[in-house]
């Protein structure tokens, strides 16, 4: 029939594009960058290790991580008059609308890092987005707190210094945990990256345009937010709250399990993944050692969330739809130990993958071959037909 898109089953038909940089055997529960394992580099590797590698494709030398960690030290701070931008918002504004706008807005700032034909012009806005995300995340909590922001210091590490600037303030010496700024570098680390998910199939598309780099972040942002996407570790924390005590878990998952029930388990399933998120695993053994820090080991939410994976991965109806934890079934309760907001979980996700975004962005932008992203469809509607005048309906 005229206009309708002959679907070809096959899979190559459908695969996105080409990648190099991260593979998922969703079976195994594999998950590689570059290669490496994720479990390895979350446990002997640093978020910004991980980011040059993501980037170019091997783990640096020591000279090239110390050249690559000053280089994005050094653009840390935003540009001062982007602040205007941030009071422009409503107090009680989601800090993801926030990062929306501010993101988009700073091609409006950076104009020598925009024209994406300049290899130079996009290794800055490279270097830009992943050093200035922290930045602008802690100024979008502090705005939503009504507290000044704080600005970022080159003495501290990546993680440290987006703790240091979301929970110091003027009026007192704020010292900077080790064990939770490397629980805060595990996360950024096990986040980092994922394989064409929604918002990094986004940013591919809106790339594929021309679009200038911080609208194609933006994009992603914007399409991260969704619960079922990025927005799952806030829907999760929240629905752990809900849950509040075991002996209230059977009465949730029956509800999961109801297909007249819109409710879903937050944290648990996944479109690729149809066994353990090896990230998940991690994420919990991170919770345990958080908590334990914090002396709150004994957390009724994180006693929740255990129970209710126990329960769950007992009953046939999630075992046999392959359905198991995610990255987001954990994360929400260390980020809440930590003291963020549940509304500060989806902005933490999206600081954490902006490596992610620029990595498969630049390689989108190397393939020759690059043309617009152009999707078809399946055809279902009206047949042409000729047009009634009003009078006549
Ligand atoms: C992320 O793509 C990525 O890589 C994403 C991500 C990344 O790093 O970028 O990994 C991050 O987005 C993780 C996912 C976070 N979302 C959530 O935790 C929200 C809760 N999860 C569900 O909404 C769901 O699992 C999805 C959206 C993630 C996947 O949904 P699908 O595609 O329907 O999953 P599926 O096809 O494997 O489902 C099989 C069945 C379906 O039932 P049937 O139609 O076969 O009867 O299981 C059901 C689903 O309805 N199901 C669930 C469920 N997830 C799927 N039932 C109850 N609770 C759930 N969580």
């Amino acid at each position: 029939q005229a206009g309708v898109f002959t679907y070809d089953p096959g899979f190559t038909s459908t695969a996105a594009c080409d990648s190099t940089i991260t593979y998922i055997d969703g079976e195994a529960g594999v998950l590689l960058h570059r290669g490496y394992p994720i479990d390895q580099l979350a446990g002997q590797s640093h978020y910004l290790e991980v980011c040059y590698l993501l980037l170019y494709g091997e783990l640096p030398s020591a000279k090239q991580l110390e050249d690559f960690e000053q280089l994005v030290t050094n653009h840390t701070m935003l540009h001062e008059q982007m602040q205007y931008f941030f009071r422009g918002f409503r107090r009680d504004a989601h800090p993801m609308a926030i990062m929306v706008g501010v993101v988009g807005a700073m091609a409006a700032f950076y104009h020598d890092s925009t024209d994406i034909s300049d290899p130079h012009q996009r290794e800055v806005a490279s270097i830009r987005l992943i050093a200035k995300m922290p930045t602008i995340a802690a100024m979008a909590y502090k705005y939503s707190i009504g507290q000044p922001f704080v600005y970022p210091r080159n003495d501290l590490d990546y993680a440290a210094n987006f703790l240091h600037m979301c929970f110091s303030v003027p009026a007192e010496r704020y010292d900077v945990s080790p064990v939770l700024a490397r629980a805060m570098d595990r996360i950024f680390t096990l986040h980092a990256d994922h394989e064409q998910n929604a918002s990094t199939s986004t940013v591919r598309l809106a790339s594929s345009s021309g679009a200038n780099p911080f609208a194609c972040i933006a994009a992603g942002i914007a399409c991260l937010w969704g619960p079922a996407h990025g927005g799952a570790n806030q829907a999760c924390l929240e629905m752990l709250r809900e849950i509040g005590t075991v002996d209230r878990i059977p009465e949730f998952i029956e509800r999961a399990k109801d297909k007249n029930d819109p409710f879903r388990l937050m944290g648990f399933g996944h479109r690729v993944y149809k066994n353990f998120d090896p990230r998940a695993t991690v994420m919990k053994e991170s919770a345990d050692e958080v908590l334990e820090l914090l002396g709150i080991e004994d957390n009724p939410v994180l006693q929740v969330a255990k129970e209710l994976e126990k329960q769950a991965l007992a009953d046939p109806y999630f075992t046999e739809k392959k359905l198991f934890p995610n990255v987001d079934f954990y994360s929400g309760i260390i980020l809440e130990a930590m003291g963020f907001p549940t509304a500060m979980f989806t902005p933490i996700f999206a600081l954490a993958r902006t490596v992610g975004w620029i990595s498969q962005w630049k390689e989108q932008l190397a393939d020759p071959q690059l043309k617009i992203g152009r999707p078809r469809q399946l055809y279902l509607g009206e047949t042409q037909r000729d047009y009634v005048d009003i009078e006549n309906r």
